[in-house]
């Protein structure tokens, strides 16, 4: 057996916690390979809406067992926050969750230095969950992991030397309160005692499902181009949300991965700061925002929107290599008179064949855009193929036809049921 993997093709949010959602209802495993609390994953079931940050969203299905890879950033507040609100509306996580011990862990120090280089280094937009500042702490080899938290003493050693640290930079760089031992490490360890029952005990957990022929879904957070390495840098998150990121986060090889499934959102968003070559900045995308509900899960922040691009696309799958779309939102199109889809970029009238991964260079790229008629017709919540309007199905044939890879999901709306499955 091998795992299908879900990847966001754009710049997050495309609407990848309602096709994880879909397809975990036959999955025995979900696991999160990246990122942390900075998601925001949003499920609609009947009238309950639930936005997933941090557990995976296999969650809400019952008989699906979640795991948190050693790629993500975990921080104790969100996930038992995340508990006491899936408990609240009856779902039990109990023995449903497992943390790979080398997982490291987002601590209070974290955050308040995410915030304080966002007000006073450089805005690059983040969530303020202290993402970026816990990756740092990994790649510099002075984490937290989730296994350090079983040991009383290697955790207290560990955190008073990163407190020494830390307080340099607060005092002197940023000219805040320090933080004292004290005043974190009785939650830290409060955390910790909750914590245990949830760390396995070695990384083989996901493999040995695959191999035991187990259904597993891997679920991405973010977008591709918000990948440390191949989005639009700096204006990116701190992790690797594209494939290569599946297997270093969740110790499984290449060969485990059968189906790569990019979620494309029928526009594009992003949120933050960085470039964005197909930005709306008129009526046009306020219209996009507010059919879309373009606001974020996690921050509540006004989505930045635009047209589709496919020069990202390609590039995008040029790094991820995808089987198959799942594309989203397409009922959001539904008012316009008329939809345009970028195909490449020019700069000063000349069309590059390429995509800039420098964000100084695609800052100042425009888009060359095919323009299709709108249909004119609300297709919210259509389920069948054959109902979909003709220029709808010519919208979706070019995107197909340009990218090479068979749509075959279209997401006419937020709830389940609101599919067509091809
Ligand atoms: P994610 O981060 O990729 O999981 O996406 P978000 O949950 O942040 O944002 C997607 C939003 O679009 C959520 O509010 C979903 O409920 C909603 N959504 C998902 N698919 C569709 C769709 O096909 N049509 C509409 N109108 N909304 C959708
Ligand atoms: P999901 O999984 C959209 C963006 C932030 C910011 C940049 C860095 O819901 O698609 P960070 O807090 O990660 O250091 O912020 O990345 N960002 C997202 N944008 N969807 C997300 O997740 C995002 N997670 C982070 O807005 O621009
Ligand atoms: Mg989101």
């Amino acid at each position: 057996m091998t795992a299908k993997i879900i990847i966001g093709a754009q710049w997050g949010d495309e609407g990848k916690g309602k096709i994880v959602d879909l397809l975990s209802s036959d999955c025995d495993v979900v696991a999160r390979y990246q990122g942390g609390a900075n998601a925001g994953h949003t499920v609609i079931v009947g009238n309950k809406k639930f936005i997933l940050h941090l557990i995976p969203t296999g969650i809400l299905h019952e008989k699906v067992l979640c795991m948190i890879g050693n790629g993500v950033v975990l921080d104790p507040e969100a996930f038992f926050d995340e508990i006491n609100f899936l408990n609240e509306n009856g779902i039990s996580a109990e023995g449903r969750i497992l943390i790979y011990p080398n997982t490291h862990i987002i601590m209070p120090y974290h955050k308040i230095l995410d915030r304080l280089s966002e007000s006073k280094d450089q805005k690059i937009g983040t969530t303020g969950k202290g993402i970026g500042p816990a990756y740092t702490d990994k790649v510099s080899r002075i984490g937290i992991q989730a296994i350090d938290l079983l040991n009383e003493k290697i955790l207290k050693q560990k955190i008073e030397f990163n407190l020494r640290l830390k307080n340099i930079i607060l005092r002197n760089h940023y000219h805040a309160d320090e933080i004292s031992f004290d005043q974190i490490f009785e939650e830290v360890l409060e955390y910790s005692k909750k914590l245990l029952t949830y760390i396995s005990k070695d990384s083989s957990i996901l493999s040995d499902a695959i191999l035991n022929g187990k259904r597993v879904l891997i679920e991405g957070a973010q977008g591709a181009l918000l990948d440390v390495d191949h989005g639009t840098y700096p204006f990116v998150t701190s992790s690797n949300p594209t494939i290569g990121g599946a297997l270093t986060g969740l110790a499984i090889s290449p060969k485990m991965i059968g189906e790569t499934i990019a979620v494309v959102k029928a526009y594009t968003t992003r949120v933050g700061e960085g470039p964005f070559p197909t930005e709306i900045r008129n009526e046009i995308g306020e219209s996009l925002r507010k059919n879309g509900s373009e606001y974020g899960a996690t921050t509540g922040r006004p989505r930045r929107c635009g047209w589709l691009d496919l020069n990202l696309l390609k590039y995008s799958n040029q790094i991820n290599g995808f089987d198959s779309i799942a594309i989203t939102k397409l009922d959001v199109l539904s008012s316009f008179d008329e939809i345009k889809v970028c195909t490449d970029y020019k700069i000063r009238n000349i069309t590059l064949d390429y995509f800039p991964v420098d964000s100084e260079t695609l800052s100042i790229v425009e888009p060359n855009y095919v323009t299709f008629g709108g249909w004119k017709t609300n297709i919210t919540g259509i389920n069948k193929y054959s109902d979909i309007p003709v220029e709808a199905k010519e919208y979706l044939k070019f995107i197909e036809d340009y990218l090479g890879i068979k749509i075959k999901i279209i997401s006419t709306g937020s709830e389940r049921s609101e599919t067509i499955l091809l």
